[in-house]
């Protein structure tokens, strides 16, 4: 295709800066975060995961009333169907033998949800709506039972969903863990899945709406997001994050931290060009609003811990994590994003790190869903121009 000289001076590798789309969902500045026009900060201080959840999906505050049926709707679809159950288990092999990792299988199980979702084919404003409550309702049932397939213990909470008495946070804890989770470790899941709610037009969401924009179904486009926000990239990296902790706790011991053994550790990693997880972020230059906010919960949490995680206690965690932060600012000017506080938040709540992603799935899946209903609603099929780099033009001879 013939590319205009405007067109390719507009060029941006990884359409950095290029704007993509309209959205009434989100807005992120440098000194702001916005979902609906409520600032992240307010959200994480004053509201709950299901208050926002209304908000991104239906639009508005809701009403007592509006929470109190749209925490009845979401508890009543907590239970899977059958179906996923079945693949839960038949995919537990692969997941023991790291042939597949939990945001894989949940990728597929969304896919199976689509197949059992009597709105599956329909893409109407009232059968998205629907369907993106049942997603929100049912992405916690299964990576709790995932987990306890992964810990070899019975399903907990099986035909409920958990525990219909515990807020959606506290559930998801609950069954992942079998344990009824504290106040405070249920707050900070909470607003933990707050932040994660929203983020305009990142990669994931984005390629929701591309999947949407092309009238196909919600199911198969929240597969996509979830194929897209697996990579180290993008939502791995709150995996990554902890793997990296733990590497350097490995390397330098309890000892070393606080330590110039950790700038030694840093300096190295610099020297190799190692992208560090948890650090930087494509919009964000001057930090991540929402990584202060999980931080400070996160090593709040950590003070009441008693005991070891992983080998080191929860407050050390963070001694390392901040001296880590501190390196990464002096030496590259670079800020941690959301994931880096989520790692050891997540960690010294003794989450499984294989299932920090599927967490954040657990939480974005609102943003998903309301821009894949904002998509459908004014669609224009999303298909940008490339400028091509291959061979001249040659003929097909013999
Ligand atoms: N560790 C080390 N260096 C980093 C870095 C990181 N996490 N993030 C950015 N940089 C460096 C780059 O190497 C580059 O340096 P250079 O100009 O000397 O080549 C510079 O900062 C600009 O980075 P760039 O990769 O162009 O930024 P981007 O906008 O393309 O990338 C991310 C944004 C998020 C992909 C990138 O910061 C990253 O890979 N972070 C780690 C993964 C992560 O935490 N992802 C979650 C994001 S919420």
């Amino acid at each position: 295709m013939a590319v205009t000289a405007a067109a390719e001076a507009a060029f941006a590798k990884g359409l950095e800066g290029v704007i993509g789309g309209q959205t009434a969902v989100c807005s992120i500045e440098q000194d702001k975060l916005i979902y609906r026009g409520y600032e992240i900060h307010d959200l994480a201080e004053h509201a709950t995961f299901e208050e926002v959840s209304f908000l991104l999906l239906e639009g508005h505050k809701p009403s007592r009333d509006e929470l109190l049926r749209f925490k009845a709707e979401i508890i009543a679809e907590r239970p899977i169907p059958a179906a996923v159950v079945t693949f839960l288990e038949s995919a537990a092999g692969w997941l023991a033998s790291g042939r597949a990792v939990p945001m894989d299988v949940l990728r597929t199980a969304v896919s199976i949800l689509g197949h059992a979702d009597p709105d599956c084919q329909n893409n109407g404003k009232d059968a998205n709506l629907r369907k993106a409550k049942r997603l929100l309702a049912k992405i916690p049932t299964i990576v709790g039972h995932m987990q306890n397939l992964i810990d070899g213990r019975g399903y907990v909470g099986r035909e409920w969903g958990g525990d219909p008495t515990l807020s959606h946070a506290a559930n998801l804890l609950y069954m992942m863990t079998g344990q009824q989770p504290t106040v405070d470790e249920a707050r900070v899941m909470d607003v933990s899945l707050i932040l994660y709610a929203e983020h305009e037009f990142n990669a994931s969401t984005f390629t929701t709406r591309v999947i949407a924009g092309t009238l196909s179904d919600m199911h198969g486009a929240v597969a996509g997001g979830i194929a897209a926000l697996k990579g180290p990239l993008h939502g791995g990296a709150n995996e990554m994050a902890m793997e990296m902790l733990k590497e350097i706790f490995k390397d330098v011991g309890d000892a070393g931290i606080g330590t110039d053994k950790v700038d030694e550790w840093m300096e190295k990693a610099f020297a190799s060009k190692r992208k560090l997880m948890g650090f930087g972020h494509r919009v964000y230059k001057n930090g991540d609003h929402r990584a202060g906010i999980l931080h400070k919960l996160g090593k709040a949490n950590a003070k009441h811990k008693s005991g070891q995680f992983g080998g080191l206690a929860a407050t050390r965690w963070f001694d390392l994590g901040e001296q880590v932060q501190r390196i990464m600012l002096t030496k590259k000017n670079i800020h941690p994003n959301v994931d880096f506080p989520c790692g050891m938040t997540y960690f010294t709540m003794n989450i499984p790190v294989p299932q920090y992603t599927p967490i954040f799935v657990a939480s974005r899946i609102t943003g998903w869903t309301a821009h894949i209903m904002e998509q459908h609603a004014d669609n224009r099929l999303i298909r940008p121009l490339s400028i091509y780099t291959g061979p001249a033009e040659h003929k097909w001879i013999g």
